[in-house]
């Protein structure tokens, strides 16, 4: 007799996170992961200092203060606000709560590795649309729509591919999705989107009731380890998600962590300019080197290799550590996250000279 696991579940390749290590290398640049390179805001920190002294208590399972923090900062009401233990939790809930055997689940092909992930853990089916040019693709999504159709998981922007659909794409594929079908719209990256044709979809989730938009404290607010991310919900999704997630799914020092950073506005905007600024500063520098930079709106950039495993030891017995992109179908590319500036200028330093041209290129900005 031998236990016996529910269908799906051996097909996961279990999720990979971005290394932090390299053997012999005292302290790498971990450039792996989309993290905030200048780190959390001081006043998170300080915030998640002061919530040692009650670690005895259970936290606020309504996640109540930081609700009503992500509302007042952001314009929302507070009653369609459901906080996770990341944005992934929100993501896996989603699928549970209306996917399972039978059901599909629809995404892009180089989307977020969890939707995939989060669909066959549920049993559900998931299924792929190509896209154009590493942009999501809203003809192919809808091509692929059938009665078992039950969830669209949207990254927008998307990671790995950094690209994002424009806010009337985004309402035209709401608009042609069956009513119930619901459109999960992952915007992790949102509050580095400086573009005006792009939203983050708080108004398609007020004009019904199936859009859900997923945020999260890992990206701009720096507070990744924390494991801090929100839904904007319809009423009706977010008393789903109430009655799935666990009572106690975020913790107090996170709370009160991402309550404070919320209220950073300094550090949040010193991240974005910082992101801006080096994100593009590095791909005008790795372009002008001969490679190809996918344009990205978020804090990473997709980087084509002629040789990207030889691209990737290279740069770690540098120190420098990427994300290889095999898992997303992108075994030509890495992943590289805009780190600090002295890690930024590392990396153009050390891809001029994987590509046999002089490092002149990456000495200024
Ligand atoms: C598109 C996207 N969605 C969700 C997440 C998960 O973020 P969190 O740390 O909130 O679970 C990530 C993390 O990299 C992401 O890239």
């Amino acid at each position: 007799m031998t236990l016996k696991v529910r269908p799906g579940i051996m097909e996961i390749a279990p999720y990979v996170g971005g290394e932090s290590s390299v053997p012999g290398i005292e302290r790498p640049a971990k450039l792996s992961s989309n993290e905030n390179p200048l780190g959390p805001s001081p006043k998170a920190m300080a915030a998640f200092r002061d919530a040692a002294v009650d670690l005895h208590r259970y936290p606020d399972g309504g996640a109540d203060g930081l609700r009503a923090g992500i509302a007042r900062r952001f314009g929302l009401e507070k009653e369609r606000i459901v906080c996770g233990n990341g944005s992934d939790e929100l993501i896996a809930l989603i699928a549970r709560a209306y996917a399972g055997p039978g059901d599909e689940v629809l995404f892009s092909r180089h989307g977020f590795l969890m939707y995939r992930l989060c669909a066959l853990s549920v049993g559900a089916t998931p299924k792929m649309a190509p896209e154009k040019d590493l942009h999501t693709d809203v003809e192919a999504l809808l091509k692929l729509v059938t009665p078992a159709t039950r969830v669209v998981y949207l990254g927008n922007p998307n990671n790995p591919t950094g690209s994002y659909l424009k806010a009337q794409a985004v309402h035209d594929l709401r608009r042609r999705l069956r009513a119930d079908i619901l459109l999960a719209i992952d915007a992790a990256y949102a509050e580095f989107v400086e573009d005006e044709d792009y939203d983050a979809g708080v108004e398609l989730v007020q004009a019904g009731d199936n859009c859900v938009m997923l945020r999260t404290f890992s990206k701009i607010y720096g507070l990744a380890g924390l494991r801090l991310g929100w839904a904007y919900c319809p009423p009706s999704v977010a008393d789903v998600l109430n009655r799935v997630r666990g009572p106690f799914n975020t913790s107090a020092p996170a709370q009160a962590a991402a309550l404070a950073a919320l209220d950073d506005v300094e550090h949040e905007t010193k991240s974005r300019i910082h992101n801006k600024t080096w994100r593009d500063w590095l791909a005008r520098t790795l372009a002008s080197q001969g490679y190809r930079v996918h344009p990205s709106v978020g804090n990473f950039l997709l980087v084509e290799f002629a040789d990207a495993d030889g691209a990737d030891a290279f740069l770690r017995s540098r120190g420098l550590i990427m994300r290889r992109m095999g898992a997303y179908g992108l075994p030509h590319c890495l992943r590289i996250t805009v780190g600090t500036e002295a890690e930024t200028k590392a990396t153009a330093t050390a891809l001029a000279e994987f590509a046999g041209r002089p490092a002149r290129a990456a000495a200024g900005q």
